[in-house]
């Protein structure tokens, strides 16, 4: 995806992950947008403002009272040039001044200053992000509107495990794109196919077996991907939400009808298997109502597995689309069971989330999702099931672009 002409303000803060910056800046310039650097003075004991400043092919801006700088170009300006200001390491220190709106170097006055949309990419020892003055931090900037990417879960340099390594390279892009070209055409040409909704499983004319899907995420991948530029079908459980404007939808009840649609819909580029399929349904559900029985003997059902729409698409003999993406719903155990899921479906990607009743993802409008891939996670903060669509789509435009060079 393009970034021609976006201007990118980069605050490079005090930690380890600040060599991945330095990479960041690269991919960045590579998609055409210009970035200009703030380093800290922690930051620069990580990396070189000569290393930065030849990755981005412009002065770093250090401290707040160089001279030249303020006859260049003020502090202000410095922030309000830019389309976005990334901070890539945020440091727990550099939250918690953001947080509390401190203004005593050029990082925290340039972030105060700015009236820029804000993305920030924390990186620190997993006990200070787990910290509750973090958490409380955190919590205030996500209201004040301010964007995250990662942590991630891992191995981290200090020895420990948790979340607190700072997201990948990639990922930063994907979601400086997401918020910069909401509406651009990353998936221009493309034909992506989203399944969505629940399924409903007749056990007689008048009774079903279902879930508590509400269509929901789905139906907003559709939305995104229709609006980054793709041909979209949607096909649709029974769902009480809109057809999403710009996308073809085909209505079906069953897990069966859903795959033969699915099936009848390839060739696709990017399949997305967001549906809530129902894993049974029922043997000989038949035309007539089932009646009570006089003597008061309760029907048996007998259940036969449906067929896995993912697993199908992931395993297609001649159309498998080029990416398959699959959505693991999970109670506990959210990642190492989808990570059993993705190897089990032979797709590429699943998105994992805690459906359990006190996450209140089922029917409820935000969403924590993890992306799992063969060999790595990446975990996003809750937000609305709206930006995570955005997002995934764009990470999504992200891979299939690597897949094609
Ligand atoms: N899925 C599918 N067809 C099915 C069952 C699931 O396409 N018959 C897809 C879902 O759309 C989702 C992924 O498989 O992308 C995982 O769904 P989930 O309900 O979490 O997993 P199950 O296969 O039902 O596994 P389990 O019952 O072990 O959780």
């Amino acid at each position: 995806m393009t970034l021609a002409d976006r201007k990118i303000l980069l605050i490079v803060a005090g930690g380890i992950a600040a060599y991945k910056s330095l990479e960041l800046v690269r991919r960045l310039r590579e998609r055409g947008a210009t970035v200009r650097a703030v380093l800290t003075r922690a930051g620069a004991e990580f990396v070189t403002p000569l290393s930065l400043g030849a990755l981005s092919g412009d002065k770093v801006y250090q401290s707040l009272f160089d001279l030249t700088d303020e006859a260049e170009m003020g502090h202000i300006e410095l922030s309000r040039d830019a389309d976005l200001l990334v901070v890539a390491p945020a440091t727990a220190d550099l939250l918690a001044k953001m947080a509390g709106g401190h203004a005593d170097d050029l990082a925290s006055t340039v972030l105060l200053a700015t009236d820029k949309t804000v993305l920030v990419a924390p990186a620190m020892n997993v006990r200070m992000w787990e910290h509750a003055a973090t958490r409380r931090n955190v919590a205030a900037l996500a209201a004040d509107g301010i964007a995250f990417v990662g942590p991630n879960a891992g191995d981290m340099a200090c020895g420990e495990f948790g979340p607190g390594r700072m997201a990948e390279p990639a990922e930063i892009v994907a979601a400086i794109a997401a918020l910069l070209a909401p509406a651009g055409q990353a998936l221009a040409g493309r034909h992506v196919l989203v399944t969505s909704g629940p399924t409903h499983e007749p056990i007689d004319p008048v009774r079903y077996i279902a879930n508590r899907s509400s269509g929901r995420q789905g139906h907003a991948i559709a939305a995104a991907a229709a609006a980054a530029g793709a041909r979209v079908t949607l096909i649709s459980g029974p769902v009480t939400i809109p057809d999403p404007a710009g996308v073809t939808t085909i209505h079906v009840e069953t897990a069966r009808e859903m795959l033969a649609a699915a099936e009848a819909a390839l060739p696709a580029d990017i399949a997305i298997c967001a549906a809530a399929v129902a894993d049974w349904h029922v043997v000989g559900a038949g035309a007539e109502k089932i009646k009570k029985d006089a003597s008061g003997t309760v029907p048996a059902f007998e259940l036969a597995e449906n067929p896995d729409i993912l697993a199908t698409l992931s395993r297609h003999p001649g159309a498998r689309p080029r990416l398959v993406v699959g959505f693991a719903a999970e109670t506990s155990k959210v990642v190492e069971r989808a990570t059993a899921k993705l190897a089990r479906k032979g797709c590429d990607l699943v998105v994992a989330n805690d459906v359990s009743p006190a996450s209140g993802v089922m029917g409820g409008a935000d969403n924590t999702v993890h992306l799992v891939f063969p060999g790595h996670v990446e975990d996003w903060p809750k937000m609305g099931k709206t930006d995570v669509a955005r997002r995934l789509v764009a990470r999504i435009a992200e891979l299939i672009e690597e897949r094609d060079s």
